[in-house]
C-alpha cells in the first residue's frame, strides 16, 4: 500500500488558499457560479455539471459500493480519507465546506472570489490574471482529466466520450 505523503507546503497552500498578486483567493461553492451560468444562452453549466456524476462524487463515497471498495484497500471510512477524497472529494483539504459538492466549478476552474465579478468574467485575460483557470485545447483538457480517470479503479478511460458527456460550452462560442 503507497502512503499519501502531503507536504507541508501544500497544506500552507490549502489553509490560506491561494494568492494572486498579494490579494487572498478563496473558494466560493458553485452556487455562486449558478447565477450566471444557468440559462441556455449561458450554456447552462451548473445544470450540466450538476446532473453529472461529478457532482455526486463526494456522496457515493458513503455507498455500499464506496464500502466494498475501501475495505478492499484498507481504507476505513472513505469519506474522510485522502486516498479517495483526492478524487472524489478534492476540495476537502483546501476548502472542506464545499467538499460535499465533488468535483465541481472550482475544482476544475480555480477558486473564484476573485473573478466571480461580473466585469472581470467578461474579460478572459482579466479573469484568468484572477485565477480562473482555463486548458485551451483538447491536450490539455485530456491531461487534466487523467490527473484523476487515469486507470481509475481499473477502467480504461475514453476521454473524446467522456469530455462529449461533460463539456458546456458558451452557445456559439
Ligand atoms: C456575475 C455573473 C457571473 C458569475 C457569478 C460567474 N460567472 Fe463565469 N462568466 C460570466 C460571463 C458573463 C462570462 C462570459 C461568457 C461569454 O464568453 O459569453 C463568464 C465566463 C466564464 C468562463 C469562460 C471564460 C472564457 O472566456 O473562456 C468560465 C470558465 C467561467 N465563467 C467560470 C465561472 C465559475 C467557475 C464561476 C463560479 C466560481 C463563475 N464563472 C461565476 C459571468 C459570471
Ligand atoms: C484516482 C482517482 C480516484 C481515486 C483515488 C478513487 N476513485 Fe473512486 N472513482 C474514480 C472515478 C474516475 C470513478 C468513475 C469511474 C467510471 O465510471 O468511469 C470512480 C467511481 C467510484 C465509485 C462508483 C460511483 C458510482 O456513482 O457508481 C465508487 C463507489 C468509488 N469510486 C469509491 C471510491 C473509494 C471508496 C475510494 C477510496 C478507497 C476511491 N473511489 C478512490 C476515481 C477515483
Ligand atoms: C471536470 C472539470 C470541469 C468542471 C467540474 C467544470 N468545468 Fe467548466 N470547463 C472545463 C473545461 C476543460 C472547459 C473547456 C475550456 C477550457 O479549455 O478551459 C470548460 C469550459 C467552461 C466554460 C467556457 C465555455 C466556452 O464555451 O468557452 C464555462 C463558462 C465553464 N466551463 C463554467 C463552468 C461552471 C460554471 C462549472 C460548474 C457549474 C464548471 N464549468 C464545471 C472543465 C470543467
Ligand atoms: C478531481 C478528480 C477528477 C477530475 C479532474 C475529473 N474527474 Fe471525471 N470523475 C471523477 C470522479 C470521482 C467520478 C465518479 C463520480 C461518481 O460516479 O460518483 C467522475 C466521473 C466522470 C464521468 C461520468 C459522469 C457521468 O455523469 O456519467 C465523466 C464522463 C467524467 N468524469 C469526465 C471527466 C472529464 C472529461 C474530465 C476532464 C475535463 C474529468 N472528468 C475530470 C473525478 C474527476
Amino acid at each position: 500500500m503507497k502512503k499519501v505523503i502531503i507536504p507541508a507546503a501544500l497544506l500552507t497552500l490549502g489553509l490560506f488558499a491561494v494568492s494572486v498578486s498579494g490579494q487572498n483567493i478563496t473558494y466560493v461553492g458553485s452556487q455562486k457560479c449558478q447565477i450566471c451560468h444557468k440559462t441556455e444562452k449561458q450554456g447552462q453549466q451548473f445544470p450540466i455539471w450538476e446532473m453529472s456524476n461529478h457532482a455526486k462524487s463526494f456522496a457515493a463515497l458513503s455507498s455500499p459500493a464506496a464500502a466494498a471498495n475501501a475495505q478492499a484497500l484498507g481504507v476505513k471510512d472513505p469519506s474522510t480519507d485522502p486516498k479517495c477524497l483526492k478524487c472524489h472529494g478534492p476540495l476537502a483539504e483546501k476548502a472542506a465546506e464545499f467538499k460535499a459538492e465533488g468535483v465541481n466549478c472550482e475544482a476544475c476552474h480555480g477558486p473564484g472570489s476573485a473573478y466571480k465579478t461580473l466585469s472581470i468574467m467578461k474579460n478572459k485575460d482579466e479573469a484568468v490574471k484572477n485565477g480562473l483557470k482555463l486548458y485551451g485545447n483538447a491536450d490539455a483538457i485530456k491531461t487534466w482529466c487523467l490527473t484523476c480517470h487515469q486507470n481509475a479503479h481499473g477502467k480504461t478511460y475514453d476521454f473524446a466520450a467522456a469530455w462529449d458527456k461533460i463539456k458546456h460550452p458558451v452557445p456559439g462560442k
